[in-house]
């Protein structure tokens, strides 16, 4: 890609830790913040364009007034949001948060009607589902972050666990992005040794509960969500399609008999590169794996139905 251009929609933790993570690695030459809370796309801007002085490249950072200035994005990720308050029920965070999806997506298609999206905001596979359908983009340009972040979750207890190999672990979890999300460390590797021929049976399944528990660890600690590590995965995706890299990576994708499902967002693994989903990938699943998926699928599944209760599509 020549013009190397990422649109940031919702500048908070998430969005500018992203932007702030980028331009330390030089990924892109133009990243561009939106906002709607007043000033907040504008300060973080700033504040991240003078850190890139001592970055190893020069990245042009600014912030959007309007939506429209997102424009000609080779790529927008989206984290516009807003947090679960407390008399919320899920279902009303899920329409929130679907209606700001909706007009967000809307303005992607105005603005940077080429581009590819990364979806971020929560909840992540339903989220993801919708800017399919809204768009009716090919499917291969819509790509929702979550294994990337929960496979790094992942990676991180194994080393834990065994006190070696950070950074030479395989992040592997597949399905949704919540409760029923499926670790896979008995599939991943440790420099090159599999795991199954390090750890015992015990330490998997503390490992599979502390992945699955990864985000809610540090909501207990902070009192917030996390978000160096979603900022990290977000980046390590926009580098495989901007680098062109065909790296593989476990993201939330619709599939279309893949797994045997269709018509439904789930995180499986995928080549990602300058179209973005370029290949879903096949692995064969155990009976017991098969299972879990499926039960992560039908917890998608009934968060879509909630959207077309509510007349979403129409
Ligand atoms: P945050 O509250 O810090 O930031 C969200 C931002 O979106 C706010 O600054 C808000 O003003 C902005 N916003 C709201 N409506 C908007 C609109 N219509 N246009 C533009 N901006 C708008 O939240 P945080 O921590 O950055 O998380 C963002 C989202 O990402 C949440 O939905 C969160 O649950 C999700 N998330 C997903 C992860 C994943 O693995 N997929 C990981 C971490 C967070
Ligand atoms: C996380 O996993 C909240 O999705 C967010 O940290």
């Amino acid at each position: 890609m020549t013009n190397r251009k990422v649109g940031i929609i919702g500048a908070g933790a998430v969005g500018a830790t992203a932007a702030y993570t980028l331009a330390m690695m030089g990924t892109c030459n133009e990243i561009v913040l939106f906002d709607i809370a007043e000033g907040v796309a504008e300060g973080k801007a700033i504040d991240i364009a003078q850190a890139t002085h001592y970055a190893p490249q020069p990245t042009i950072i600014t912030a959007a007034t309007t939506p429209a200035d997102v424009k000609d994005c080779d790529i927008v990720v989206i984290t516009a949001g807003v947090p679960r308050k407390g008399d919320m029920t899920r279902e009303d965070l899920l329409m929130i948060n679907a209606k700001i999806i909706k007009s967000v997506t809307q303005d992607v298609m105005k603005y940077s009607p080429n581009a590819i999206i990364v979806s971020v905001s929560n909840p992540l596979d339903v989220m993801t589902y919708a800017i399919h359908k809204i768009t009716g983009w090919d499917s291969s340009r819509i790509v929702g972050m979550a294994g990337a972040l929960d496979g790094s979750r992942m990676a991180y207890q194994i080393y834990k666990k065994l006190g070696y190999g950070a950074g030479q672990t395989g992040a592997l979890v597949i399905g949704d992005h919540g409760q029923n999300m499926i670790p896979l460390p008995h599939n991943v590797h440790i420099g090159d040794v599999p795991a199954a021929d390090l750890l015992t049976d015990e330490e998997f399944q503390d490992i599979i509960e502390r992945t699955k528990n990864g985000g809610a660890e540090i909501v207990k600690h902070l009192g917030t969500s996390g978000y160096y590590g979603p900022g990290r995965a977000i980046a390590h995706m926009v580098e495989a399609i901007l680098n062109d890299s065909k790296s593989v990576i476990s993201c939330s994708v619709l599939l279309n008999g893949e797994y045997g499902y269709s018509n439904v967002t789930a995180g499986v693994p995928v080549v990602l590169g300058k179209n973005g989903v370029e290949e879903i990938l096949q692995m064969t699943l155990a009976t017991k794996t098969r299972e879990k998926f499926k039960t992560s699928v039908e917890s998608i599944q009934e968060g879509i139905a909630i959207l077309e209760k509510n007349d979403f599509f129409q």
